[in-house]
């Protein structure tokens, strides 16, 4: 099973989602692979936001072997399953796919927990720290039903 975590800068949502489900499956023994990207490339090559970094890190979560990278077509082929963490990602991704295999691949993260909701990550990029504090809430309940349907 390969999961891909997708935002916009690939700098504060999906690198926190990436970080927490790969924790979460190696707590359960869960032999998955994930990776996160951004459709945008502004930040590609950086590392993650320092807000981001201080967040996981409070939880125990070393986000600091990742780079930002762009959203390539070959993620189609190569993933399972693309989480879009917000409307507007999940939009961009899917004008990028050219079949319905891949267009079936890609899911909004919070659907998860609120199923056809359709609901957004906010982006944290320009707030304060509290707003990093409610992402890394949101995935972590996210990422902790993902863990559980994979158990299944
Ligand atoms: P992310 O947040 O998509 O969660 O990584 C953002 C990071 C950078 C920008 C916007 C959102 N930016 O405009 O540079």
């Amino acid at each position: 099973m390969k999961v891909l975590m997708v935002c916009l800068g690939n700098i504060c949502r999906s690198p926190l989602a990436e970080g927490i489900l790969k924790h979460k499956a190696h707590e359960n023994n869960l032999r998955i692979e994930v990776d996160s990207a951004g459709t945008a490339a502004y930040h590609v090559g950086n590392l993650p936001d320092e807000r981001s970094i201080e967040v996981a890190r409070k939880y125990g979560i070393d986000l600091t072997n990742q780079r930002a990278r762009q959203f390539r077509l070959q993620d189609f082929e190569e993933f399972d399953v693309i989480y879009a963490m917000d409307s507007e990602n999940y939009n961009n991704i899917l004008k990028l796919a050219s079949s319905t295999s891949d267009e079936s691949k890609v899911k909004l993260i919070l659907n998860e927990i609120e199923p056809n909701s359709n609901s957004s990550v906010p982006d944290p990029y320009y707030g304060g720290d509290e707003g990093f504090e409610n992402v890394y809430q949101m995935l972590n309940l996210a990422c902790k039903e993902i863990v559980l349907r994979l158990k299944k």
